[in-house]
């Protein structure tokens, strides 16, 4: 087991490379299910959730090897469904991909229970919409999510109740080697939908309106191969660009694009932040003092739940009160008893947390709750004076690639340690 212990209050001055898409990289490998070819993906996240699909792939007999340059071929020819590994699937919620591909593939699925970070109830009754319009007949059990359509999937249209990432690209998944047309109505534009969109379309899928809330998807007789690189993470730039002003460094962010942060650069220009917008780079840098501001977050182009605890951080050791309203996670509070043990001052009271600016904050000892939460661990214990040890680290690790060494190598004071068991 491991911790990240940082000696914080040093400014970060340089250039980080943002990797691709976790959330984007996640429905795609999955995808590779609905193609009897070889796929080449480029630009793959080196993080734990991207290992942990491709060796759920592997053990459902899919070829699957990395090349010398990082990208990874994956063919999923001789591929069989239902036999995905409960103890790998139960490690992410993105594992519930398998029940679109599958049945997109194979006309059935069985797909073990999903698991990923505790926001309170995840629930998948809009997938199950999805996959009963295109035909499915779904049977839950304790362990298993069953689907069978014996009369193949057939074109449907659907209007989802929730915004839901997760059961739009469930839906692209299971419609685009249907019989007929299939319309989503109120479906989920993050860019991360569009990337899904497009990689299905340059196998040969017919998907229009990918990134608007109406996506149409004509399902073909198969698909084929392909090279297709993954866009940027818009979440991992976040983070980088809050740890910028957290430090009042300056930090220049490489392979971004720009339009996918406005919600994010809007805030933080809000709360005195300067970001300096390039073709695929920004620049962010930050005085002293930092304002205050009102947010909620919102499905994109809203400001993403993704970046909620991380500007959190921020807010804490920016002037004045700010309230921060989550819009679309149940329950995504559970860090700021975390950011109090640092010195923040933070009333949560439902879904706002009010946050009453400290003029800095200490180290302490502190947990990863979940996957942003740690990284707002991160940023905190960058800005903080002192020496802050995280623990519960494989959860930052299931969606930054090397974090600490990207860190580093900007002026952080931050390192990976063993942490001794008695
Ligand atoms: C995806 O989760 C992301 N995960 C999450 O990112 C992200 O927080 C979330 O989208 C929102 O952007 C992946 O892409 C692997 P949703 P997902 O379905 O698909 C409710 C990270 O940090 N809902 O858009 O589970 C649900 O309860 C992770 O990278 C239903 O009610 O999110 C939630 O309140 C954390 N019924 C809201 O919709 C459903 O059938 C949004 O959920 C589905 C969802």
């Amino acid at each position: 087991m491991e911790k990240i212990v940082i000696r914080g209050g040093k400014p970060l001055n340089g250039s980080v490379v943002i990797s691709g898409m976790k959330n984007a990289a996640l429905g795609i490998i999955f995808g590779c299910l609905l193609v009897k070819d070889k796929i080449t993906l480029e630009d793959l996240p080196m993080i734990s959730d991207v290992k942990l699909s491709l060796e759920i792939l592997r053990r459902m007999g899919a070829e699957v090897a990395e090349n010398a340059d990082g990208s990874v071929v994956i063919d999923c020819t001789n591929a069989v469904g239902g036999i995905s590994p409960c103890d790998l699937v139960k490690k992410m919620r993105a594992s519930y991909y398998l029940l679109g591909a599958e049945l997109g593939r194979f006309g059935r699925a069985k797909v073990g229970r999903s698991g990923g970070c505790d926001f309170g109830t995840r629930p998948i009754d809009q997938h199950i919409k999805g996959f009963e319009a295109l035909g499915g007949v779904v049977t839950l059990s304790d362990d298993y999510i069953r689907i069978e359509a014996e009369n193949g999937i057939r074109g449907s249209e659907l209007f989802f109740d929730v915004i839901t990432v997760g059961g739009t690209i469930n839906m692209l998944l299971a419609a685009v080697l249907a019989e007929g047309t299939t319309v989503i109505e109120n479906a989920a534009k993050e860019p991360h939908i569009v990337d899904v969109a497009n990689f299905l379309n340059t196998c040969g899928a017919v998907i229009t309106g990918a990134g608007t809330d109406t996506i149409k998807i004509k399902g073909v007789k198969e698909l084929h191969g392909c090279t297709y690189a993954i866009v940027p993470d818009m979440i991992e730039a976040g983070t980088y660009m809050i740890a910028a002003a957290a430090t009042r460094g300056c930090l220049r962010i490489e392979n971004v694009i720009p339009k996918h942060l406005e919600s994010i650069t809007a805030k933080l220009v809000e709360m005195g932040v300067s970001v300096d917008e390039f073709d695929d780079a920004i620049v962010v840098s930050a005085p002293d003092p930092l304002r205050h501001i009102n947010l909620k977050t919102l499905p994109y182009p809203g400001y993403p739940t993704d970046m909620q605890p991380q500007i959190c951080a921020l807010l804490s050791i920016s002037e004045g009160t700010s309230h921060l309203i989550e819009g679309v996670i149940e329950n995504r509070f559970r860090y700021v008893e975390e950011l109090r043990r640092l010195g923040a001052s933070i009333e949560v009271n439902g879904k706002t947390a009010t946050i009453n600016g400290v003029s800095g904050l200490h180290g302490a000892r502190v947990r990863a709750v979940d996957l942003r939460a740690g990284a707002a661990m991160v940023i905190a214990g960058l800005a903080s004076d002192g020496v802050t040890e995280i623990e519960d680290i494989h959860h930052i690790e299931r969606g930054y690639n090397d974090i600490v060494g990207k860190l580093k190598k900007v002026g952080a004071d931050i390192e990976k340690v063993e942490i001794q068991t008695l």
